[in-house]
């Protein structure tokens, strides 16, 4: 059972209830809470049906669906015999009305900005498609990409779409080694990267990570490289220039009209144990209820200038930068870089002259600049600001407070929304002109998701006592499985009690049926809002020569959310010295990437186990998060020691 102590909720913001403003609610997708308790009961009495109308309302279908769904626990099929291009829909759709609106706002870490509009768009991502048929590419293959925040990116995941290609982003700070793990893993044809992207005014070495990979990556044919740094250096026999691929191709290319279950994208996402897992998503399900929650959610309004700052290697990149603000004919701003780069009020300044109006971010982020003082936003004009939201994380009120009161000048409502990477969408979340909302809490369940706090046993935790988070009935973006694992799918996620989806996470509701989520109840961590498994960073560290056992735990913090804590225990003769804690770090970071590079590592005589040989990271966590005393912690601890208390209390 989650820990209440960990949450960090103060009871006294807790009580504070901000109604939606009365300019929102007038004209507002969704009005009033009687128009979503509406819509709400309205799902509850026949899901099927409600979600049968929206799907027609939300997409366009060359084929219409029959069927809405099937369910056979744990798989879920749904818009049987329907077929539709995501690509069509993100595109072609809007080319009568909207071919000159700017559909990507793009601006490069050096301050290079790009205004793609909606033809350009669907122009670049048909000659791309074009390019990858010329490929080989063909319906069902599966795509690597591996590029910085730049339109390309996004071109690149609608050219796969378009074709019915499935891709599989991988975000730009994962190394090489885990680079090659999710290529090998998904059995990708072709590669999608760039020279290098910018980040803090250095180049991310992306073709250099390739290169390192791609030997290893049997399946793996060609690799198209974009120039972005001009720091390339020479293409091999395997590459292919982007710019060359798309040049002689034409801009016009039919959509592949794919069966609503068609696989749309696989992405990697931490799990328990070792291994990430590959989440599928098909096509009809996903589009239905992305572009339907980025409505909603975000209530997009043809005006809007919509920034979601997450990068599109992950599942907020894929929902909520690219595919959901351009099936509703938003502009969508990409940037490049990192948040404080060049100064820390980069974000403020780029808010001020796009005229942003949506604003979607994590709560690590905003605690960064709540860190780094009001002055910062104040020197800025923030007036263009109508809407902010968060992602990712739990984010605590104080936090809530300021990016209330200093961003969104107490104007602007706040959309704390919960999901995860395998939800494909939001599922639990105020809606602006609808849901008071209560510093902390995501709030109320969309229509049609029926959120449960139960008990191990299954049984309903009463309001205000923490329980595990579940999905009670199926909706249109659940993952369909892990890709290559059907085992692990079923597993995982209806393990625990069958037929309801298990989320990994600890919550609780509140008397007026609020969520409040308390965070992972497994070993996932969320490190300044990336989400990680610790056994993934438990087998990079054992993969160094001079380790012996590795466990990591999360540790609460103030600004990260969590930070990482490792335990080690060295090989016989290995010496413990500062140089071998930065080795170790920069081992990590070469395994998986710089996110993954532990915050602490403490070395151990022994970890501390239970009789039956399985370490005790209950009590690890306590030991990192200062709870339980070890004597000495600067030196060798002796774990076992308190090992043995624990386990006599227990
Ligand atoms: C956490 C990100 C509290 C949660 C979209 C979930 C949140 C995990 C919130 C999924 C939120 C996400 N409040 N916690 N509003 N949003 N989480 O797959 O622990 O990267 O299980 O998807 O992030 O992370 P993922």
């Amino acid at each position: 059972m989650p820990d209440d102590s960990h949450a960090l909720h103060s009871v006294l913001t807790e009580a504070r209830i901000f109604p939606p403003p009365a300019e929102f609610a007038a004209k507002a997708h969704i009005r009033s809470m009687e128009d979503y308790r509406r819509l709400y009961a309205e799902a509850e009495r026949n899901p099927e049906a409600y979600w049968g109308a929206r799907a027609r309302e939300e997409l366009h279908w060359e084929t219409p669906f029959r069927t809405v769904l099937e369910w056979k626990p744990p798989h879920s099929r749904w818009f049987i015999e329907g077929r539709t291009n995501l690509a069509y829909n993100c595109l072609d759709r809007h080319l009568e009305k909207r071919r000159d609106k700017v559909a990507i706002l793009f601006e490069g870490e050096p301050g290079d900005v790009r205004r793609v509009t909606y033809g350009q768009l669907a122009a670049d991502v048909n000659r791309l498609a074009n390019g990858l048929k010329r490929l080989g590419v063909k319906k069902g293959d599966r795509v690597g990409i591996y590029l910085p925040m730049v339109p390309e990116a996004a071109v690149a995941m609608l050219a796969c779409a378009r074709i019915g290609a499935v891709h599989s982003v991988v975000f730009g700070g994962f190394s090489a080694e885990a680079l090659r793990d999710r290529m090998n893993d998904a059995g990708a044809k072709v590669l999608l990267t760039a020279d290098g992207g910018w980040r803090k005014g250095a180049v991310v070495p992306l073709k250099k990570n390739v290169d390192e990979a791609a030997p290893h990556i049997p399946t793996l044919e060609r690799v198209v490289v974009l120039e972005r740094v001009g720091q390339g250096g020479a293409l091999g026999p395997r590459d292919v220039s982007w710019k060359a691929l798309v040049e002689g191709e034409s801009d016009v290319c039919a959509p592949e009209w794919v069966e609503s279950e068609h696989p749309l994208f696989i992405l990697y996402t931490s799990g328990s144990t070792g291994k990430p897992k590959g989440v599928l998503h098909t096509t009809g399900g996903y589009a239905v209820n992305v572009s339907l929650t980025t409505r909603w959610v975000f209530d997009l309004e043809e005006e809007d200038v919509y920034w979601c700052t997450a990068d599109v290697g992950w599942v907020t990149g894929h929902s909520y930068v690219v595919y959901g603000p351009l099936m509703n004919g938003a502009t969508t701003v990409l940037y490049e870089g990192a948040p404080v780069h060049p100064q820390p009020d980069r974000f403020w300044d780029m808010v001020a002259r796009h005229r942003v109006s949506v604003f979607y971010t994590a709560p690590t982020a905003i605690r960064t600049f709540m860190r780094l003082g009001d002055a910062l936003p104040r020197k800025h004009d923030l007036s263009s600001l109508r809407l902010l939201g968060t992602v990712g994380e739990p984010i605590n009120p104080e936090a809530w407070m300021w990016y209330r009161e200093v961003i969104g000048q107490g104007r602007c409502p706040i959309v704390d929304t919960w999901w995860q990477t395998e939800t494909g969408a939001i599922m639990v979340s105020p809606l602006p002109g609808a849901t008071p909302t209560k510093p902390g809490s995501a709030t109320l369940p969309m229509p049609g998701i029926k959120v449960e706090v139960l008990d191990k046993a299954g049984h309903a935790v009463p309001a205000g006592k923490g329980g595990l988070l579940f999905i009670g009935r199926p909706w249109p973006s659940m993952l369909r499985t892990v890709w290559g694992d059907e085992e692990r799918y079923a597993r995982s996620y209806f393990g625990e009690i069958p037929g309801k989806y298990f989320t990994g996470d600890g919550a609780r509701l509140d008397a007026d049926g609020y969520l409040w989520v308390m965070g992972r109840v497994d070993d996932v961590v969320n490190v300044a809002g990336h989400r990680l498994g610790t056994a993934e960073v438990e087998s990079a560290l054992v993969s160094h020569p001079s380790v012996s056992e590795a466990a990591v735990v999360g540790r609460p913090d103030a600004l990260k959310g969590t930070a990482l804590v490792a335990f080690v225990t060295v090989k016989k003769g290995v010496e413990v010295t500062p140089q071998l804690e930065a080795q170790l770090c920069t081992h990590v970071t070469k395994e998986i990437g710089a996110i993954a590079r532990p915050d602490v590592i403490r070395f151990a005589e022994a970890l501390p186990k239970t009789r039956s040989g399985k370490i005790m990271r209950r009590l690890l966590r306590d030991v990192a998060a200062g709870k339980e005393s070890t004597g000495d912690v600067t030196t060798l601890e002796d774990l076992n020691v308190l090992a043995a208390l624990r386990e006599a209390e227990e």
